[in-house]
């Protein structure tokens, strides 16, 4: 399939996108400016942004306005960078690099570190729940929680102790409940966001929500290839340490040619979750493939 459509939609809502994270931490007129630039630093350093372009996809599918879309998924991008400073923290991955650039504890402190992830967390649900933002309370209110359910310990910290816990002779089955906690719970929560703003019918909602799940276990699966067989340049992080972690991975679960075959399959869930939206959701069906085989 051509990704014609998506290419498209990327040139035009990356930029907004980006132009909101901008707002959102403006260069100038902070308390403390040392945090702000370290915030930043970790927003401004160029990441995919697919948590937001799902969010924007998901949400046109229902026509809700483009402005409303931008701040939701700006919000889940704060909530997602702060994950990533706090991932690569020395108690946790202990990594030295992050999209091409040293790791926020390197390029400042450890200590600046922890508090730019504390600040980034604050302002994704500040900027939920903002009454400028043009949607109805009670879907501010409905977004909010949906998004401290999906980043709390039912949702991405939660799977992020499973990880920190798991070794190489964790099981299958132990691996992809991690997995849907640690990164899937974010990417689902992406997905169903514009149907929560739209206040979409229940079934449109799920099959938004198997979508996501879908998408998510793609997304952790080609994470692990990329760690074994990605082009370092192209990834922006060191490669290589789950392994030297003795991490419990989809490659180390399945071997290269397995976790192949899971991808695979899950690409082929998510295509079928969005077979009721027909053709207004070729740009979604596009971004699943773009995450399932991405190089960065
Ligand atoms: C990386 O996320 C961390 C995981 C959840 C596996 P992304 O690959 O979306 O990182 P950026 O935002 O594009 O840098
Ligand atoms: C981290 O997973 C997912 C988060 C919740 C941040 P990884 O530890 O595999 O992510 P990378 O490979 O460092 O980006
Ligand atoms: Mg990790
Ligand atoms: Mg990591
Ligand atoms: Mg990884």
């Amino acid at each position: 399939m051509s990704t014609h459509t998506l290419d498209m939609v990327r040139h035009a809502m990356v930029p907004r996108i980006e132009a909101e994270l901008e707002r959102l931490v403006p260069a100038t007129g902070q308390d403390a400016p040392r945090l702000a630039e370290a915030m930043r630093y970790a927003l401004h350093a160029g990441g995919k942004r697919v948590r937001p372009l799902l969010t924007v996809m998901s949400g046109r599918l229902f026509d809700v306005e483009d402005t409303s879309l931008v701040r939701i998924g700006a919000a889940i991008e704060c909530l997602h960078t702060y994950s990533l400073v706090h991932d690569d923290l020395p108690a946790m991955d202990d990594a030295r690099e992050r999209r091409g650039r040293p790791a926020l504890h390197r390029a400042f402190d450890e200590a600046t570190a922890i508090l730019a992830g504390d600040a980034l967390q604050a302002l994704a649900f500040s900027s939920l729940a903002d009454p400028s933002l043009p949607l109805l309370g009670g879907i501010r209110a409905e977004l909010a929680h949906g998004l401290a359910v999906a980043a709390g310990a039912h949702g991405m910290c939660g799977g992020q102790m499973l990880d920190l816990e798991a070794d190489t002779a964790t099981g299958l089955d132990g691996l992809r409940k991690l997995q849907a906690l640690k990164t899937g719970a974010l990417i689902t929560f992406a997905c169903e966001a514009g149907a929560i703003a739209a206040d979409a019918r229940d079934a449109d909602r799920s099959a938004l929500r198997v979508f996501g799940r879908a998408v998510g276990a793609a997304f952790q699966i080609r994470d692990d290839l990329l760690d074994v067989e990605g082009d370092a340049l192209l990834v922006g992080k060191d490669l290589g340490r789950d392994e030297e972690q003795a991490k419990a991975t989809f490659v180390s679960a399945l071997g290269v040619d397995g976790a192949r075959r899971e991808l695979a399959a899950a690409v082929e869930m998510a295509e079928a979750a969005l077979a009721r939206f027909g053709d207004a959701a070729t740009p979604l069906s596009e971004l699943a493939r773009y995450i399932a085989a991405r190089t960065s």
